[in-house]
């Protein structure tokens, strides 16, 4: 069947992270985000796209600094909870009963419960008319020990890190299922 154009996102799975920020004031801040991409695959940078309205964008832009969180099947509420909108000196952490967890290399904390955090500090912004692409190199990565082992990476049917499948009818969550073929280490 022939869809439209900006149905791409309906095509395939995206993640779904939660970006964690602080303001300059203090103010923490957690929203959903599935436009985020590693940059090629060895190298440590990533990719985000944020609408321009967003208090994540503004946080972004004061401090030069975001966290990306992993969450797991299960956290569906706690994420919607951060998709609402809230004014910027609401502390969306206490609104969505999330709990902070410090962070090594950023002033924005991580979020406990998460799978895997990416602190990242920023090294460009790309505007564009509409929207801005952030491109942040991680300055800090950390995962859950209980689901990742430096081996094998992340046991994901365990963990059940959150994606989404997007249609007409609103988002599907989901999460990732092995197809029991063994790639091996592809060249870049
Ligand atoms: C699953 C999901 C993915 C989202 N992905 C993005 C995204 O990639 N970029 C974006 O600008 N907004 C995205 N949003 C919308 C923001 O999370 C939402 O507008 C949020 O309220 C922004 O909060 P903030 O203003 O505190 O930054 C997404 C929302 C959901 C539920």
């Amino acid at each position: 069947m022939i869809l439209n154009p900006n149905q791409r996102s309906q095509i395939m799975p995206l993640p779904v992270v939660l970006l964690s920020t602080i303001s300059s004031d203090g103010v923490r801040n957690a929203a959903p985000w599935s436009c985020v991409i590693p940059i090629l695959r060895p190298l440590e940078e990533v990719l985000i796209a944020s609408w321009l309205k967003r208090d994540t964008l503004e946080n972004i832009r004061q401090t030069g600094e975001f966290v990306i969180n992993v969450p797991r099947a299960g956290m569906e509420e706690a994420v919607m909870a951060c998709a609402k909108s809230f004014s910027p000196e609401v502390d969306e952490f206490e609104e969505a009963g999330l709990v902070a967890r410090p962070s090594v290399k950023v002033s924005a904390p991580g979020i406990e419960g998460c799978l895997a955090w990416a602190e990242c500090t920023v090294v460009e912004e790309i505007a564009r008319e509409r929207y801005v692409l952030v491109i942040g190199r991680v300055a800090h990565l950390e995962a859950d020990d209980r689901f990742f082992s430096p081996e094998n990476g992340m046991d994901f049917e365990k963990a059940k890190p959150l994606c989404i499948m997007g249609s007409e009818r609103g988002m599907h969550f989901a999460s990732p299922a092995d197809t029991g073929y063994k790639g091996g280490s592809a060249r870049e």
